[in-house]
């Protein structure tokens, strides 16, 4: 695109900016000319037991070692509702609204902070100590951020798992990281139907002899099992609790939380994100990217379970002492207003959503949303996968009546907070570009072989330096965490992503260039995909790859090798689609299955998946060499029966 196409900044949001044009180059100059200085000053947005001296010790060579404000000392909860409490004790911190359009409640901080202290009271009766893995399974209620911020003020460190995964799903996780409590809830509430978290969790306990307490919310008052002695119920050891928890002291470079995530391989990793870092990373984003300002109403529509949920519904709101809106529901339930009707009942001043609800919405077309008056939004945020220029200008026109600006922010779970986004008060815009890094963050593009490029290019997307909100290992496995992320291209992390740089320096994310695939905004290794479906006792091979789709960006195609003798029928098909909705979740449900009688491999035995990604894609014409496979004629086969 064009410099034609810039959108410039508006005057009347760079007049008020935190960060105007002038300041977003001093403080890129100041990040590159001082980063520890520029690093320490950072430091001071969150509060501190023991300030830190030592602010950057990282090493992306060798065993490869990232430690950022290593001699401080500090509770990330205390930075979300302690430090509020004498001047915005009676302001709402979360402002939840509930899947039905009925329901609402309203939590100051003074509210927050007892509830979080009696929780994390009632863990510490349960024996939970610092360092103490707890696994948290709940819907997108009150409680969810709660148990976030209790296992903070413990000490302990979190592992949220989607309300969405399976008992399977759930279990490997527990398992991976032995997790002492789980807390989770009778039932979830999403669209009008109810998620049977309860029972699931039960499913999954059956494999998790590291569990000995299970915390249960009765949120819909749903029928479900309590196991004597290992099961409490969340108004029982909480009610009674004293309002008041001393903070566990925690080392900067002390674990705050785990959260897995699908790579290129294996099964998913345990990201594990500390403290200080974290927590600074997340103050420093959410203020500047969105520009926020006191008494603001601000909305992301993530899940709790989701990294986009942690920095930006929790932590780094709460640091920020703003008020956070939480959303139970979805975006068509009751109707397809239902986004919009949100924002006007609470009156939302920025709001953050993904390329795939806007996508969605987009096909109702513009009357759901030009009902809703919408006068009060500011700001408008994308998240989780490239956001195509069509949708860009109908989120840009419609939802903000070009308005407000739309940061398009690109980061990873791995990076814990953005790391490319304009800013809103400094950085023109382009449709579908996430622009600039933010200043201190020094991304590049790379060829096959990681040599630098430089201006106008396009290749692998990596990092040169790190950030305070860099994760710092995979939990329980560090030699992995080197392999996966500094090994491609040595002494860089690689972000698995491909992007191209424009004249202006602006970057353009064109998606993964691993085996991974982004299907709604949600994360998932092919590989995991696959072994599901080869657990399938009629199944003998499977391959699966990314195919592209008008809503979720991508969808799910696979290609299914059967044994011996079984059959290919219509509904062999639809039980293989349940049966990897049961094992991994909803999210990982097929859109394509296509019976393969062989699959396209090398003489080494290798997929080529190259070739399978062509054919999903239905780009049939532009094959490539397909002169190094063991039998070309499977190749016609599959392109003769390409499903879709
Ligand atoms: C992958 C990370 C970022 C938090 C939610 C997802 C893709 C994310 C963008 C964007 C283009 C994006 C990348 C990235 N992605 N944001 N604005 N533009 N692509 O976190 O599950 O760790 O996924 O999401 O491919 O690598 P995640």
């Amino acid at each position: 695109m064009s410099n034609d196409a810039l959108i410039a900044v508006k005057p009347e949001i760079a007049a008020h900016a935190l960060v105007n044009a002038e300041r977003f180059r001093a403080m890129t100059e100041a990040a590159a000319r001082d980063p520890e200085g520029f690093w320490k000053q950072e430091a001071s947005r969150i509060a501190w037991i023991t300030p830190p001296t030592k602010i950057k010790n990282v090493d992306f060579n060798g065993d490869v070692a990232i430690r950022w404000y290593e001699d401080g000392v500090l509770n990330a909860s205390v930075s979300c509702l302690d430090r509020h409490l004498a001047t915005k004790g009676d302001q709402v911190a979360i402002l939840w609204e509930g899947d039905n359009p009925n329901s609402d409640a309203r939590v100051t901080y003074k509210d927050l902070h007892a509830k979080v202290c009696r929780l994390a009271n009632a863990l510490r009766k349960l024996g939970v100590k610092k360092g103490d893995r707890v696994c948290i399974y709940l819907p997108m209620i009150v409680e969810a951020a709660v148990a976030m911020l209790a296992c903070a003020r413990v000490g302990a460190i979190h592992s949220i798992v989607f309300g969405g995964f399976s008992p399977d799903s759930l279990a490997s996780r527990i398992q991976d990281s032995a997790c002492s409590v789980l807390i989770t809830a009778d039932e979830g509430r999403r669209g009008g139907r109810t998620v049977p978290l309860k029972a699931n969790a039960d499913d999954a306990l059956a494999t998790c002899p590291s569990i000995s307490h299970v915390i249960v919310v009765k949120n819909t008052g749903g029928q479900v099992a309590m196991q004597a002695g290992r099961d409490h119920w969340y108004e029982a050891i909480t009610t009674g609790e004293p309002a008041e928890c001393p903070p566990e002291p925690m080392g900067a470079e002390d674990p705050l939380f785990i959260l897995y995530t699908s790579g290129s391989t294996g099964k998913p990793k345990g990201v594990l994100h500390t403290t200080g870092g974290y927590m600074v990373w997340a103050s420093y984003t959410h203020e500047l990217v969105f520009d926020y300002r006191p008494g603001e109403i601000y909305w992301c529509t993530a899940d709790v379970g989701w990294v986009t949920g942690h920095t930006y519904i929790v932590y780094g709101p709460l640091a920020n002492g703003a008020t956070t809106l939480m959303f139970e529901g979805v975006p068509n339930y009751p109707s397809v207003s239902r986004f919009w009707e949100v924002v006007d009942k609470h009156q939302v001043n920025i709001f953050y959503t993904a390329p795939t609800a806007i996508r969605a919405l987009m096909r109702d077309g513009e009357a759901p949303v030009k009902k809703a008056n919408r006068k009060s939004l500011r700001i408008l945020g994308s998240v989780g996968e490239p956001i195509n220029p069509e949708a860009w200008l109908w989120y840009y026109r419609t939802v903000g009546d070009e308005r407000c600006p739309i940061v398009d922010t690109w980061w990873q779970t791995e990076t814990g907070g953005i790391l490319i986004s304009p800013l809103p008060g400094a950085i023109a815009q382009k449709p579908g570009s996430a622009t600039l890094p933010l200043p201190g963050v020094k991304p590049a593009l790379v060829d096959a072989e990681g040599k630098i490029l430089e201006g106008v290019a396009e290749g692998n997307l990596v990092l040169l330096d790190s950030w305070p909100g860099q994760m710092r290992t995979i939990y329980g496995d560090h030699a992995r965490f080197g392999q996966t992320y500094f090994s491609t291209f040595k002494g860089m992390y690689f972000t698995g992503d491909g992007a191209r740089r424009d004249a202006d320096g602006y970057y353009w994310i064109t998606g993964r260039v691993d085996d991974v695939i982004n299907v709604s905004g949600h994360r998932m290794g092919t590989a995991e995909i696959e072994s599901a479906l080869v657990a399938h006792p009629k199944v003998a091979e499977a391959a699966v790859v990314g195919m592209p789709h008008e809503l979720k960006g991508q969808g799910i195609y696979c290609y299914v090798t059967l044994k011996t003798g079984e059959e290919p029928t219509e509904a062999l098909r639809k039980e293989l689609v349940a049966w990897v909705r049961k094992e991994i979740g909803p999210i990982a449900s097929p859109d394509a299955i296509q019976w393969a009688p062989g699959l396209p491999k090398t003489r080494s035995g290798k997929i080529m998946r190259r070739i399978l990604r062509k054919i999903a894609a239905n780009e049939t014409d532009s094959l490539g060499d397909t002169s190094t496979l063991a039998d070309p004629a499977v190749v016609e086969e599959l392109v003769a029966n390409r499903v879709g």
